[in-house]
């Protein structure tokens, strides 16, 4: 039997935990033609919630989700942009039919030749790197395919911070400077590195300045979340108890991904959840099986840094600011702390002054090896 619990991949349908209130508030914002930054902490389940928007928005809407991350030149960009947008509006007929015969009428100077994969997806090709003028074009196609449609659209960069990467603000200043216009297209803006995401839009002499409507994502709540893995254990043959459910969510916080990654290890290793003790072995067995990470990830570290996350581990929810801190894990001044703090998130370590993954929080703890 299919364990029942997913974490890595997108997830959608029976495998989301609903999230109902973020999903009418981005249907409401987008659909009036306000468009959205989505900020969460790693793995906190943007893909999926925006995909499993996408899935209930029905067919008067287009949409499509671009994956930006590591681009590395404005060819790359504006071909998966085209890309993306044709093989989602399309039907796979159409595609073979009428993409070949409409695109070229989008593009002014833009030259693209289309080619089929076997799957019979559109993947496009671009003789050389190409001018503003021309990624120009292509961050108008959405626009100019919604309103000759007559339909909306709604657009989401994947990974948005990375365009951030290509050329400094110029390409942030061309897409603002496009997307602003656009009257048939609202956009959804994301990305994994929070802190360059925020500081693309809310730094006052970056383009996006104000450009988006901040939306957070956080965990899922417990009573929900507490449900929906009662039900997967149901579902399989299985059951869990409510201590165990709760025992979990103690642990996770409801973070999604973590939460998934631990009840996929406890269902493997039993269908009857009892007690508590089962859930800790679940954690032990994770745990040895990151170990090789977590060592690694340190062995990348300074003394300072390390010793900080121990403090940090063991004393969640302490003012790590406070001169008793600073003192009993040896941090020296509290501006070595501030530089601590801002390198680790830097590495996604740490998220808002947290350590990010529950599992690695929980080996500080134990103090091991
Ligand atoms: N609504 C949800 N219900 C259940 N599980 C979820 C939900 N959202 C996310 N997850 C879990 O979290 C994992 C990561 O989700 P997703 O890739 O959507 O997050 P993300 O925030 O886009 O991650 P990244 O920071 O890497 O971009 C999924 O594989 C799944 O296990
Ligand atoms: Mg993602």
């Amino acid at each position: 039997m299919r364990n029942p619990f997913v974490y890595g991949p997108i997830v959608t349908g029976a495998n989301f935990v609903n999230r109902k209130r973020e999903l009418e508030e981005l249907k409401r914002d987008l659909l009036s033609g306000k468009s959205v930054v989505l900020y969460s902490p790693r793995l906190m389940g943007k893909s999926s919630l925006v995909e499993e928007l996408f899935s209930r928005l029905g067919k008067d809407v287009y949409h499509a989700r671009v994956d930006v991350s590591a681009v590395d030149s404005k060819r790359a960009l504006a071909t998966r942009i085209i890309e993306t947008i044709v093989n989602s509006a399309y039907t796979k007929l159409d595609r073979l039919k009428r993409a070949v015969l409409e695109l070229p009428g989008f593009f002014k100077s833009l030259r693209v030749s289309v080619v089929f994969t076997p799957e019979g997806n559109v993947k496009l090709e671009m003789a050389r790197d190409i001018t503003d003028e021309e990624l120009g074009e292509a961050l108008d196609f959405a626009e100019s395919f919604a309103g000759k449609k007559g339909r909306r659209m709604v657009l989401a960069f994947d990974e948005f911070q990375d365009v951030s990467d290509l050329n400094g603000t110029a390409i942030e200043k061309l897409m603002r400077s496009k997307f602003q216009r656009h009257r048939n297209v609202t956009y959804v803006f994301m990305g994994s590195k929070r802190h360059i995401l925020t500081r693309m839009f809310s730094d006052e002499s970056r383009p996006f300045y104000r450009f988006s409507k901040p939306m957070e994502l956080g965990p899922i709540p417990r009573q929900e979340f507490k449900q929906f893995i009662a039900n997967k254990f149901e579902k399989t043959g299985g059951r869990i108890s409510d201590e165990a459910l709760d025992a979990i969510l103690d642990l996770t916080g409801g973070h999604p991904y973590y939460t998934q990654q631990l009840c996929y290890e406890l269902w493997f290793s039993s269908r009857k959840v009892t007690g508590e003790s089962q859930v800790r072995e679940a954690v032990d067995r994770i745990i040895a099986h990151e170990q090789k990470n977590y060592l690694d990830l340190m062995d990348h570290l300074t003394p300072l840094q390390r010793r900080f996350l121990r403090g940090l581990a063991a004393e969640e929810g302490v003012s790590i600011f406070s001169s008793d801190f600073v003192e009993r894990y040896g941090l020296k001044t509290q501006s070595h702390v501030q530089r601590v703090v801002k390198s680790l998130e830097h590495k996604g370590v740490l998220d808002e002054g947290r350590i990010h993954d529950v599992f690695f929080r929980e080996w500080l703890r134990r103090g091991l090896p």
